[in-house]
């Protein structure tokens, strides 16, 4: 029996991850998110209504899993706080055993996004397109011993005496790039409340992860962005800054690698990508817009039109290794829908000449390389809210299976619409 299963974005982030840890968290004792921070935008749909997460797990929407916040996680209190308000609108009340945070999860603070906005600035062509959401900057205090943690965040007298040390060498950067600097007894002052907010939250999240697992209960981790964002596996430096990919679920967490699991690769039928760096399957003509059009391909977080074109499947073998994955979600196959025949990455061409099946970021750094396309027949017929694999058309059942056979890896899932019920379920995942 699985114990547990790791949700993966195994592209550059906005597969869909948010629906299928919705889905598969139904049956889970606990969901943890073990990575990122207010940067992602998980978006559920449940019975027309749409629910976007940015922090909080999205195993908030049943009525029993127990959301885990790591410590490699890095919280924005305010917009954690006002996530908690906006499930209150929903009718979800957000209570201490429904949500724990690490005492040790690192804490956005506002000098880190004016940080952020000012790096991006300075970068001038060379900008990264990030969310502005101050990850970098707050990933650059915790490796540098210097941020703020949750236990220092919920504790006036030492956030106080943090801020004094810190924002001495920081406040020097932020004058530097050309920002104002920050005052440590108004921000410490302004952050009382959100403290207070979040002080009974807090809880030693690997324990109660440990001892779930070891009395054989169930548990989901989600992973935020996408393999190809990965700090040290992704296009760097075009990347965000926390480890994306589902090896590191477990020892980010505090916990050893526990037996019987599965890792669920979530992938769009077709690529996008948000922000600047290497896309080389993307079409900026006319089929690239005809994606975004029908995918609605606009950022979650920032609103900010995706970059769109064909699958990509060398990129997806590397991403298959990097994490082991063990099967496929597929999302969004619906959008796919009445575009005609679909061009698929099968290799790539080097600029030596070289043909290779998987793709190495590396590869990308030069530029110089010629994806090599085959073209698969498209369908017309509409394929949103189909539920078995026997209703779709001929054609698409055809994608998914070459997708699987070029992949090696089976699909365990198939997504047709944002809902959460409408899904092919080909395999039970916790059996
Ligand atoms: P940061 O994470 O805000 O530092 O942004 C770094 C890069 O990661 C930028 O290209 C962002 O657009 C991208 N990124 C960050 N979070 C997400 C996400 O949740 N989905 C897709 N792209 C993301």
């Amino acid at each position: 029996m699985t114990s547990n299963i790791v949700i993966v974005g195994i592209q550059w982030g906005d597969e869909g991850k948010g629906k299928i840890t919705d889905l598969l968290a139904k049956d889970a004792a606990a969901v943890v998110r073990y990575q990122g921070g207010a940067n992602a935008g998980h978006t559920v749909v449940v019975r027309g209504k749409k629910i976007v997460l940015h922090q909080i797990p999205s195993g908030m929407l049943n009525d029993h899993s127990l959301c885990v916040i790591g410590p490699a996680v890095v919280v924005d209190p305010q917009t954690l706080v006002e996530e908690l308000e906006s499930l209150r609108d929903y009718g979800i009340e957000v209570t201490p055993d429904r949500l724990a945070i690490s005492s040790s999860t690192h804490v956005v603070m506002p000098y880190h996004k004016r940080l952020d906005a000012l790096r991006e600035q300075s970068r001038g062509k060379e900008k990264i397109g990030t969310t502005g959401r101050g990850i970098g900057p707050t990933y650059e205090d915790l490796f540098g011993r210097t941020g703020v943690r949750m236990s220092d965040f919920c504790n006036p007298e030492r956030l106080l005496a943090t801020l004094q040390k810190v924002l001495v060498e920081r406040n020097h950067l932020i004058q530097l790039l050309g920002g104002e600097p920050c005052d440590p007894n108004e921000l410490a002052a302004n952050m009382v409340d959100l403290g207070k907010k979040l002080a009974p939250y807090i809880r030693d999240v690997g324990t109660l992860v440990h001892e779930k697992l070891a009395s054989g209960q169930k548990v989901l981790f989600e992973s935020a962005q996408g393999t190809l964002l990965d700090i040290l596996h992704g296009t760097y430096p075009f990347v965000t800054s926390s480890l994306t990919t589902a090896p590191a679920a477990f020892p980010m967490l505090g916990i050893g690698i526990p037996d019987n699991r599965r890792v669920l690769g979530v992938v769009k039928a077709y690529t996008t990508r948000v922000g600047a760096g290497p896309f080389p399957t993307e079409d900026v003509g006319d089929f690239g817009k005809r994606l975004r059009d029908a995918g609605g391909e606009y950022g979650a977080t920032t609103g900010r039109p995706r970059r769109c074109g064909y699958l990509d499947l060398p990129a997806l073998r590397y991403a298959i290794r990097v994490n082991g994955v063990t099967g496929l979600a597929v999302t969004k196959i619906d959008v796919l829908s009445g575009l005609g025949d679909l061009k698929v990455c099968q290799s790539y061409k080097l600029g030596n000449g070289q043909v290779v099946s998987t793709l190495l970021p590396e590869y990308l750094e030069s530029g110089d390389l010629e994806p090599i396309y085959e073209t698969w027949k498209g369908w017309d017929e509409e394929t949103v809210g189909v539920r078995s694999l026997a209703e779709l058309p001929a054609n698409a059942r055809k994608f998914l299976e070459l997708m699987s056979s070029a992949l090696g890896v089976p699909i365990d899932i198939v997504s047709t619409s944002p809902d959460r019920d409408d899904t092919i379920l080909n395999v039970d995942l916790w059996g």
